[in-house]
């Protein structure tokens, strides 16, 4: 079955959200490691930009996080967040290309955005809205795939120039098609730094053992390749 990358998160977001509460990649590999970039984060104002089912909005939430901004594309995954999390937050859908118009200047503490912006073809105005959002001395931490593990899947051999790929996910028990950006760590790095943001922080993130009892493949996998590449990003104080 060929779907494309929305119906994923859109179509089958129910089942999507299943998926990633317990599985490898997002439970035992991406939460942990994007967590571990994270200081306190009780009593500020966050927004999780690219928010999916919500599973970092309950996390957030029982840190006792002072106002939580939820934003995604999918209208699927926007009806979930506000099912099971209900008045707990303010979710609305936003395509994030355009950045964050409806978020005042200098509101935010903290932005996270998780296995987001490989979907983004242009990051320099998801960035310019995360600099002008976030509150002097806030920062944000994302991940997303790392650059070297999806130049394996290049067709062009080109490095340094952005590429649509398209492959089959199992995630949710049967293939998916979908599309995201190939892209240079270069490029990444100047669209954080040519917003003012400054790189504090890359992390290609750490596996947890428990993988190892779960699938010893995929385990193996995590422990010696790169997969997802994880930063955190500062807006100075002055
Ligand atoms: C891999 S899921 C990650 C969800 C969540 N951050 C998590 O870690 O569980 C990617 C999410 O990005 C959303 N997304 C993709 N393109 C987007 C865009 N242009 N603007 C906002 N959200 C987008 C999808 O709808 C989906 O919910």
């Amino acid at each position: 079955m060929i779907l494309s990358m929305s119906e994923m998160y859109t179509k089958h977001a129910i089942r999507y959200a299943e998926a990633v509460k317990e599985n490898i990649y997002n439970a035992l590999f991406e939460r942990p490691s994007t967590l571990s970039l994270l200081d306190n984060v009780k009593g500020k104002d966050v927004i999780d930009m690219g928010c999916g089912s919500g599973v970092y909005a309950e996390w957030l939430i029982k840190q006792s996080v002072n106002r939580l901004t939820c934003v995604d594309v999918s209208e699927q995954m926007i009806s979930l967040i506000k099912k099971n999390l209900g008045t707990k937050v303010n979710a609305y859908k936003q395509d994030i290309s355009f950045g964050l118009p409806y978020e005042n200047n200098n509101s935010a503490d903290v932005i996270v955005s998780p296995l987001v912006l490989h979907y983004i073809e242009n990051l320099k105005p998801v960035f310019e809205s995360v600099y002008r959002v976030l509150k002097p001395g806030g920062y944000m931490v994302f991940s997303m795939h790392h650059p070297f593990t999806d130049f394996k899947y290049s067709q062009s051999s080109h490095y340094f120039e952005r590429e649509s790929i398209e492959e089959e996910w199992d995630t949710i028990g049967f293939p998916v098609s979908v599309r995201f950006y190939r892209r240079s760590l270069t490029e990444i790095s100047e669209a954080i730094t040519s917003s003012g943001l400054m790189i504090s922080k890359i992390s290609e993130g750490t596996l947890d053992e428990k993988a190892k009892q779960i699938n010893q493949k995929i385990y193996s996998y995590l422990k010696n390749n790169p997969n997802f590449i994880f930063i955190r990003c500062e807006k100075s104080t002055r």
